[in-house]
């Protein structure tokens, strides 16, 4: 985050869900769920300026995807923390949006890290956020985190290792509560409890290989692109895990090294000029 004494700017990075199991449904229809969560390095940015009023601009090439409306959820984050002050909020929006890798939002988190800092405020809680979206609580406080019920049970690991992934959304919006609607079992294991240390990288990556994403079935039932869209990640040589993130359709492979990823990169981009692909680093707080 970089701060002046009226200008505040926060990165708002891409969410990964490592592995999502999906493990119950509460009566009110939300899904219960144990996900490992992490953020890359490619993602959003949040400007906010002291003001008079609220305001909000974007910018970015996905910027006409959305309204700027006052149920812009960087403006609900702005009045929940106080809807009693101003500022000038500009979000450059370079991810794709309804797309699993919980832009908005981290767009959300962003902007209450930012104003907290402009307007010399505590950070809510996790409970206080909720109400906002279920993905909010997680994008507090990137780094690798456990999600458990249907996001507000966090349970921070420590600052994310170092890892080489390659983002690919073939360009499609999805529903999350389509995807949701369908799971044909809702009711599936958690996560096993002998976790390696995420710093002894090629076995957690091998355990992470041996988890799931629940939503990936009913999403590529959706959206059958999704399926070629992890094809075309499985063929590249150097991967150690692929994966759809959140209710997709955005997936991500994890390799082996920078030289692999890069060209993994390079190659679903010329097969694929029309899907957006982000080449990363993990990102921490
Ligand atoms: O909370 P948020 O607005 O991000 O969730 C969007 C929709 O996704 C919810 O209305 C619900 O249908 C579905 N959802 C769910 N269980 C979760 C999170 C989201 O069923 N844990």
């Amino acid at each position: 985050m970089t701060a002046s004494k009226d200008s505040v700017t926060a990165f708002a990075p891409a969410k990964l869900n490592l592995c999502l199991h999906v493990t119950g449904q509460r009566p009110d229809g939300y899904h219960e769920l144990d996900s490992l969560v992490m953020f890359a390095a490619t993602g959003d940015t949040i400007t906010a300026t002291l003001a008079d009023d609220l305001s909000l601009t974007i910018d970015g090439p996905f910027a006409d995807s959305l309204s700027m409306e006052a149920d812009n959820l960087v403006l609900r984050a702005a009045r929940l923390l106080d809807p009693d002050r101003g500022a000038r909020i500009h979000l450059h929006k370079a991810l794709p949006v309804a797309a699993g890798i919980g832009g908005g939002s981290s767009d959300a988190a962003a902007t209450l890290r930012a104003l907290a800092t402009l307007w010399d405020m505590p950070l809510p809680t996790a409970a206080e956020v909720l109400p906002l979206g279920a993905d909010i609580p997680v994008c507090m406080h990137p780094g690798l985190l456990r999600m458990e019920g249907i996001g507000e049970a966090l349970t921070p690991l420590g600052p994310a290792p170092m890892l080489d992934i390659v983002l690919v959304n073939p360009g499609i919006a999805l529903s999350t509560p389509e995807v949701f609607k369908g799971l044909r079992c809702k009711d599936n294991p958690p996560l096993p409890g002998d976790m390696p240390d995420p710093f002894e990288i090629d076995s957690w990556v091998g355990w992470l290989a041996e988890q799931r994403n629940d939503l990936q079935e009913p999403a590529i039932a959706a959206a059958p692109v999704i399926g070629e869209v992890l094809e075309a990640l499985d063929a590249q040589p150097g991967n150690q895990l692929v994966r759809m993130s959140g209710s997709g359709a955005t997936c991500f492979g994890i390799f082996e090294d920078a030289a692999t990823r890069d060209a993994a990169a390079a190659a679903i981009r010329t097969a694929r000029p029309d899907w957006w692909v982000a080449a990363s680093e993990e990102w921490n707080l």
